[in-house]
C-alpha cells in the first residue's frame, strides 16, 4: 500500500484500534471463540481487545493461521491483518544446529542459508515474524540460554547477526518467503549476574557498548524489522522502560526504526523489580521508552486508555507505536495480502523437503568440534569392531530447547545412521544408562517426561555396555545434557554431563581404554574428567533433525572436523566468566612462574579455559607461518595487508578456520589482550600450501576511548595470525594520525 493510502487508514483509526496495534495476544484465545480464562484473563484483557489486537503469538500451521487470519479481519473494524510471530531460533521443521553451535562453524553465509530455509518453511506455514537472531553476547557457561547465542565474541557475533537477519529477511520482506527478523535481546541479556536467568546486569557504559551493544546493531543495520527488550534490569533500571537506552542509545544513535517489542510480560515484570508504581505506570514508563508492542502483559490495552484520559501520556507516543505496527505490516504486503506466503502445499513442499535436510546436515557438519584425538584415534579405522553406548546412541532429541516446532520423529539418530553407513565396520549398540539420574527431575518443563527405570534396569544397562564394551576395539560414548537442561530458564551452577553418564564413562574405561566420547550440549560444559578418560572427543552441541548422519560421517571419517569453540570452555566453574578477550591486569601470571606470589592467578588451578575460543582439530595438520606485514606504518584512510602461509601437513584433506587477531598496545583505557578482527576457512589438500590475507584497517582499531569517542588511537598494535586465540606469534605496525 502506498505510504499516503496508509497514512489516511491510520487517520481513521480509533484510538482503542491504535493502541490494539500495540498489544499481542496468543494464538489460543483465536482458535475457539474467544474464551477468556487462565493466564489472559488475569492480563485484564476481554474480548474486545482480543479482536483489536495487532499481533499474535504462539500460532503456527497454514491452515490454522489462515482460519484465525479471516476470522479475525471480519471482526477487525478496519479488517487490519494480524501479524504471526513465533520463535522460529534453529529452523522450523527441518532442525538445524543450534545458535551456539553455528557459532562454531565460523561461517556465517552457512547460517545466512539457515536462515532462509527456515524462513521459507515457516512463512509458508503462516508466520511473518522471527524472534531470532539472538545477538546477546555471553561469557557465563552457566546460564543456559548461550545456547541461542553464537558466542562470546564481538567480531562473530556481529557477522552472524547480520547474516542471519539477511538470511531471513531476503531483499524484499514482501516476499512469500520470507519473516521480519527480531534482534534480541536488547540489551545486555547475556551478562546476568552469575549466569542466572534474568538476573541483574552489572556493566560499565564502555564494556556495553564495545562488546554488547555491537552485534544488535550488526543486525540493526543489516535490516531487522524489529528489536526485542531484555528481561534484566541494566544501571539499575529494567530495559524494558529504560528511556536512555531505548530512545538515545537503540533510536538516536542506531537509528532503528523498526518496531520495538517487549520481552513475554516484561512490561508487567518491572513493577516486580520494584521500579514501575503499578500497571499503568509500567505500560506509560515503557510507552515512554518507545516500546511499541507489549508481549503478553496486557498493560497497554488495560490502562494506556485511561492514561491518556488522564493526560499521564500523550497521544503522539501512542500513535508513532501504531504507525511502526502498520508500517511493519505493510512492509510485509499484508494489506494487499493478509496471508502472504502461507500456502498448504507450499508448505508441503518445502517442509523437510531433500534440499533443507542436506543443509541442514551440512550445518551440523560444519559445526562439530575435535577437542580431542589422541593416537588419531578419530577417523575409526576400517574393521573394527565399535560399540556405540550412551543415552544419545538411539535417541531423537537433539533438536535444542526451541525444538517445539520440529517433530522429533523426524530426527535421525547415531543408531539408524550408524546401520546404514558402516557397513564396514561390526558394529553394536546399547544406552548404557538413562540420560539423567533418577534423582533429577525436570520439574516445570510442560509436558515433558523421562521414561523412568528401576535400579535393577540401570544395573543391567550398565553391565550389558561392558560387556559389549569388552568385545570391541572402539567405544564411541554418546553423552551429554538432556536438551532441556539448556535455553530459558537452565542456568547451572554444576555444569559437568549428568553423574549417571559418568559412571557409565568410568566403568566402561576400566574395561576398555579405547573411548571416543561424542558430546551433546547447549553449553560449554566442565569435562576436564572426560578429557582424561577419553582418547577424542566430538563436541556436537544439539546438531538438529540430521545429527545422526553427520556424526556417523564424521566418525568414519566421510568429512572431517572444521569447527571452532565460538566459547571457551571453562576449567571449572569457578573460573567463570573465561573469554579469550580480557584485558591485561598490571600484575600478569606467567605459566609456569606458579611461585610468583602477588601475581593475577587462582592457587589451585590454571587462567586459561580447558579449551580457549577459536579452538578445534581436524584430522590433518596444518602448518601456519609466521605472520608478515606489507608495511609497518598505517596512516588513517590506509589499509596494512598481514598474512600468513598455511601448509596441510598431513595427509587428508582439511579445513582450517585461520584466525586475525589484534592488541592495542598502549591506549587511553585497557584493551583486550588480544580480539577476533576476521577469520577465513581455508580447504588444503594433503601438502598444499595457501597464502592467507587480511586488510587491517583503521577502523578495526576503533573502541570507546577514555574521552567517549568511538575511534582509533595512534600507537602500536601487535598483530596475530593462528587456529585459535591462544596463537602467540605476532608482529606489530604503528598507526599515525597523518
Ligand atoms: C521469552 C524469551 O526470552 C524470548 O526470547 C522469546 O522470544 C519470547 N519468550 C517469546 O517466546
Amino acid at each position: 500500500m502506498e505510504n499516503s493510502k496508509l497514512q489516511e487508514l491510520f487517520n481513521e483509526l480509533s484510538i482503542e484500534e491504535k493502541i490494539g496495534q500495540l498489544f499481542q495476544a496468543t494464538g489460543a484465545v483465536y482458535e475457539e471463540e474467544a474464551v477468556i480464562s487462565g493466564p489472559v484473563k488475569e492480563l485484564g484483557i476481554n474480548e474486545r481487545d482480543i479482536y483489536l489486537a495487532g499481533s499474535v503469538l504462539g500460532t503456527m500451521g497454514a491452515k490454522k493461521t489462515k482460519q484465525i487470519q479471516k476470522k479475525y479481519m471480519e471482526k477487525h473494524p478496519h479488517h487490519i491483518p494480524l501479524l504471526f510471530m513465533l520463535d522460529i531460533i534453529n529452523g522450523y521443521k527441518t532442525v538445524y544446529q543450534i545458535p551456539l553451535g553455528q557459532g562454531a562453524a565460523f561461517e556465517p553465509e552457512l547460517a545466512r542459508k539457515c536462515a532462509s530455509m527456515a524462513a521459507r518453511e515457516a512463512a509458508a506455514d503462516g508466520l511473518h515474524v522471527t524472534f531470532s537472531p539472538m545477538a546477546d553476547l555471553v561469557r557465563d557457561a552457566r546460564w543456559g540460554r548461550v545456547m541461542e547465542a553464537t558466542g562470546e565474541d564481538v567480531y562473530l557475533n556481529s557477522v552472524y547477526a547480520r547474516a542471519m537477519v539477511e538470511g531471513y529477511q531476503g531483499e524484499d520482506l514482501s516476499d512469500k518467503e520470507t519473516l521480519a527478523a527480531c534482534v534480541k535481546h536488547f540489551a545486555g541479556y547475556g551478562a546476568a549476574e552469575a549466569g542466572r536467568d534474568y538476573n541483574t546486569v552489572e556493566l560499565s557504559e564502555r564494556t556495553l557498548r564495545d562488546f554488547y551493544l555491537p552485534a544488535y546493531e550488526s543486525g540493526i543495520q543489516a535490516g531487522a524489522e524489529l528489536v526485542m527488550t531484555s528481561f534484566n534490569t541494566i544501571d539499575g533500571i529494567p530495559a524494558t522502560i529504560n528511556k536512555k537506552l531505548m530512545r538515545d542509545v537503540l533510536r538516536k544513535e542506531m537509528g532503528f526504526d523498526g518496531v520495538l517489542i517487549s520481552d513475554f510480560g516484561a512490561i508487567g515484570e518491572t513493577i516486580i523489580h520494584g521500579v514501575s508504581e503499578d500497571r499503568a505506570d509500567a505500560a506509560r514508563r515503557a510507552l515512554e521508552a518507545g516500546v511499541d508492542i507489549d508481549m503478553m502483559s496486557g498493560v497497554y490495552p488495560q490502562t494506556l486508555c485511561q492514561l491518556l484520559d488522564e493526560k499521564k501520556i500523550e497521544l503522539e507516543r501512542i500513535e508513532e507505536c501504531a504507525w511502526r505496527v502498520l508500517k511493519l505490516k505493510n512492509k510485509l504486503g499484508l494489506f494487499e495480502n493478509p496471508y502472504k506466503g502461507v500456502d498448504e502445499g507450499v508448505a508441503e513442499e518445502q517442509i523437510l523437503c531433500q534440499e533443507h535436510k542436506e543443509l541442514a546436515e551440512t550445518m551440523a557438519t560444519k559445526s562439530f568440534v575435535l577437542l580431542e584425538n589422541k593416537n588419531n584415534i578419530l577417523p575409526l579405522s576400517k574393521g573394527k569392531k565399535v560399540l556405540f553406548a550412551g543415552p544419545y546412541v538411539n535417541r531423537q532429541e537433539m533438536l535444542g530447547a526451541w525444538s517445539f516446532t520440529g517433530d522429533i520423529s523426524d530426527t535421525i539418530t547415531i543408531q539408524q545412521a550408524a546401520e546404514k553407513k558402516m557397513k564396514n565396520y561390526e558394529v553394536c549398540f546399547c544406552q548404557g544408562c538413562p540420560i539423567l539420574p533418577k534423582e533429577m527431575k525436570l520439574d516445570g518443563f510442560v509436558n515433558y517426561k523421562e521414561e523412568e527405570f528401576t535400579e535393577k534396569e540401570i544395573e543391567k544397562m550398565l553391565t550389558e555396555a561392558e560387556s559389549k564394551a569388552e568385545q570391541a576395539d572402539v567405544v564411541v560414548l554418546a553423552l551429554g545434557e538432556h536438551f532441556l537442561q539448556s535455553g530459558e530458564a537452565t542456568s547451572r551452577a554444576m555444569i559437568e554431563i549428568p553423574e549417571n553418564q559418568m559412571k557409565l564413562l568410568e566403568r566402561i574405561e576400566k574395561i576398555n581404554p579405547n573411548i571416543v566420547v561424542v558430546l551433546f550440549n547447549g553449553r560449554p560444559l566442565d569435562i576436564r574428567k572426560i578429557k582424561q578418560r577419553a582418547k577424542a572427543i566430538l563436541e556436537v552441541w544439539m546438531p538438529g533433525t540430521m545429527g545422526g548422519n553427520a556424526i556417523v560421517d564424521m566418525l568414519v571419517g566421510n568429512n572431517a572436523p572444521s569447527g571452532k569453540l565460538p566459547m571457551s570452555f571453562p576449567y571449572c566453574v569457578g573460573q567463570i566468566p573465561v573469554h579469550y578477550d580480557e584485558l591485561n591486569t598490571g600484575r600478569v601470571h606467567v605459566p609456569g612462574r606458579d611461585k610468583d606470589r602477588y601475581v593475577s592467578k587462582y592457587l589451585d588451578i590454571e587462567n586459561k579455559p580447558l579449551y580457549a575460543f577459536g579452538y578445534g582439530l581436524t584430522y590433518t595438520d596444518f602448518h601456519i607461518s609466521e605472520p608478515v606485514l606489507n608495511k609497518n606504518t598505517m596512516r588513517k584512510g590506509e589499509k596494512i595487508v598481514a598474512s600468513v602461509k598455511v601448509k596441510n601437513c598431513g595427509e587428508r584433506s582439511g579445513a582450517e578456520t585461520i584466525q586475525l587477531y589484534i592488541h592495542d598496545v598502549a591506549a587511553s583505557v585497557a584493551r583486550p589482550k588480544k580480539q577476533l578482527k576476521g577469520f577465513q576457512k581455508i580447504e588444503l589438500q594433503p601438502q598444499e600450501e595457501q597464502e592467507v590475507s587480511f586488510a587491517i584497517s583503521e577502523e578495526m582499531l576503533r573502541f570507546t576511548r577514555e574521552d567517549g569517542v568511538f575511534a582509533s588511537e595512534e600507537g602500536e598494535f601487535e598483530v596475530f595470525i593462528g587456529n585459535s586465540s591462544e596463537e602467540e606469534r605476532k608482529t606489530k605496525f604503528v598507526l599515525k594520525d597523518a
